[in-house]
């Protein structure tokens, strides 16, 4: 069946098959219409099947319902020789998981936009599927900052993520090079800090410069579009806005919000390198009063009904330098005001503040295994990067954790040792190592583990100037990271790999007929490959969980 991830359980097929073609109708059951658009859309448009609607008995007919006996996500799908193909969802998710599932039964051509050739018999295979994910949150960051990806990526992004059973897109929107989504009431986030003048090619230690502007943003259209074609697929977008950290592109837009009685912060501009950045944002009233007007314009773009996990505003919190903090009188005043130790204290303090605000309208904070540091208030969440120790911790103090550790599923890494990858960076961290990637850390009770709601790849793009840069370095890591978020796969020394690579031979012909620019097996294509540019490889195996 060659299906990615694969389902819990497949009884079947038997030697029939189950037509689909320009007569079979399709019934959807009340709360399945979001499924029923999409395959009217894409499966009609991809197979030129009609899907006319028709009655719930036609034997030639797909029937899309809701069956409260199973969980929401779950889902059967029933392709039986003179019924024609059901599927069953516990939920409207299911459903359209379901729908993902028939969609690979009929080959690579369902994944076209267009028809390529004349109906020949298609058919689904008679067999009955019984699935349900292994993790609630099956997430993949998109780093829109270091790179802007235009909004045509990003769609194109969730229509990939919806064909693997992913169903968050972290949307990492500001950083030191970059501000990428529109504020109305504070234009220069985008006429000013949306844009750098040049960028470094490479590495931060890479002599090689990149001459021509680079730049671009999300209108708030733009965003209510991304969410509402996100929320089409179940997929929830969350928003990152990182404070206090990673915000040099704001502060060159506005200086007063930077350290001005210890650097010059009009004279600030985007960064146009990669590292991290010193200039972090002041511990002033002025900064949290500004930063309220952006979060408010944020929920009102992210509304908490769009999606499962749409109450969810992750505010960064990681790698806030302390320098200038340090050298600030202004910072000195407000650690001593508040009490403080020292600047650790600053960092959790700004933290907590936006988790009571945003807990104060009904929304709930994610942030970077630092904010950890100090004590977080009840209802934050964790995104545990920094590999397993901030997730162990955060289930353990009774938080919800999303597990996304560098060392496995940091799709910048480079995915093969030698010379020949592309800008190598990281860790070498290959399929195999992906697939056998466990979220959750080693030594949770069962109580502890439920905290973890599941786990996300991050694409990080300081190295990934375009799609196609960004298509090889998450395909086809994205497969084996949504094989192991959605199926129920045993401890990692266990795993099939090899039976995982036979059904990505099938995979690959799908991620073809989809255009996506994925590694080959074999190593990359001349093109694919960026001779000259200095990366940062780093040796070692990954560390135990
Ligand atoms: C991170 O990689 N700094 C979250």
């Amino acid at each position: 069946m060659e299906l990615i991830p694969a389902p819990r359980a497949i009884e079947g097929p038997a030697r029939t098959t189950v037509p689909l073609d320009r007569d079979t109708t399709l019934w959807a059951g009340p709360g399945t219409e979001r499924t029923e658009r999409w395959l009217r859309a894409t499966l009609g448009a991809a197979l030129a099947l009609p899907l006319r609607p028709g009655p719930p008995e036609a034997r030639n007919a797909v029937r899309l319902l809701l069956d409260d006996t199973l969980e929401p996500e779950a889902y059967r799908l029933d392709a039986v020789d003179g019924r024609g193909v059901e599927i069953r969802g516990g939920g409207p998710a299911g459903v359209f998981w379901g729908a993902q599932t028939l969609r690979q039964l009929l080959g690579p051509d369902a994944f076209r936009r267009a028809p390529v050739r004349p109906d020949t018999g298609l058919g689904v295979p008679d067999l009955v599927i019984a699935d349900a994910p292994r993790f609630r949150w099956r997430g993949l960051l998109l780093d829109v900052a270091r790179h802007f990806m235009p909004k045509e990526g990003v769609l194109r992004y969730l229509d990939l993520m919806a064909a693997h059973k992913l169903n968050v897109l972290h949307l990492h929107l500001t950083d030191d090079q970059g501000w990428r989504i529109e504020i109305k009431r504070y234009p220069r986030l985008t006429e000013t800090a949306s844009w750098r003048a040049r960028t470094k090619i490479g590495h931060r230690a890479s002599p090689l410069w990149d001459e021509k502007p680079h730049g671009g943003h999300y209108t708030q259209d733009d965003l209510r579009e991304i969410v509402a074609y996100a929320a089409e697929r179940h997929i929830s977008v969350v928003p990152e806005i990182d404070v206090p950290g990673h915000s040099q592109a704001a502060i060159a837009a506005y200086p007063e919000l930077g350290n001005a009685d210890v650097v010059d912060t009009a004279a600030l501009s985007v960064w146009d390198t990669w590292g991290i950045s010193a200039n972090v944002l002041a511990p002033t009233d002025t900064t949290l009063r500004f930063y309220e007007g952006v979060f408010e314009e944020v929920l009102e773009l992210f509304p908490a009904d769009a999606a499962e996990f749409s109450p969810f505003v992750h505010v960064g919190g990681d790698e806030c330098r302390k320098e200038q903090w340090t050298e600030s009188v202004t910072a000195k005043t407000r650690i001593a005001d508040l009490g403080l130790t020292d600047e650790d204290g600053l960092q959790s303090w700004f933290i907590g503040h936006f988790d009571t605000w945003l807990a104060a309208r009904g929304r709930r904070l994610i942030g970077w295994d630092e904010i950890l540091e100090g004590g977080l208030a009840p209802g934050a969440a964790v995104s545990s990067w920094r590999g397993y120790g901030g997730g162990a911790a955060a289930a353990r103090a009774g938080h919800d954790v999303v597990m996304c550790p560098e060392q496995y599923v940091y799709l910048d890494h480079r995915q093969a040792p030698g010379e020949d990858e592309p800008v190598p960076i990281g860790f070498v961290r290959t399929l195999e190592d992906v697939y056998r990637f466990e979220p959750v850390p080693a030594g949770l009770t069962a109580e502890e583990a439920r905290r973890v709601l599941g786990t996300q790849a991050n694409v990080w793009t300081e190295v990934m100037e375009d799609s196609a840069r960004v298509d090889y370095q998450t395909f086809p890591r994205l497969a084996a990271f949504a094989e192991v978020a959605w199926s129920p796969l045993p401890g990692p020394a266990d795993r099939d790999f090899a039976g995982f690579e036979r059904r990505m031979t099938a995979h690959y012909r799908r991620l073809d007929a989809l255009g996506v620019a994925y590694r080959p097996p074999t190593g990359p294509r001349p093109w694919q490959k960026r001779p000259g540019v200095l990366g940062r490889p780093i040796e070692g195996p990954p560390p135990n969980r």
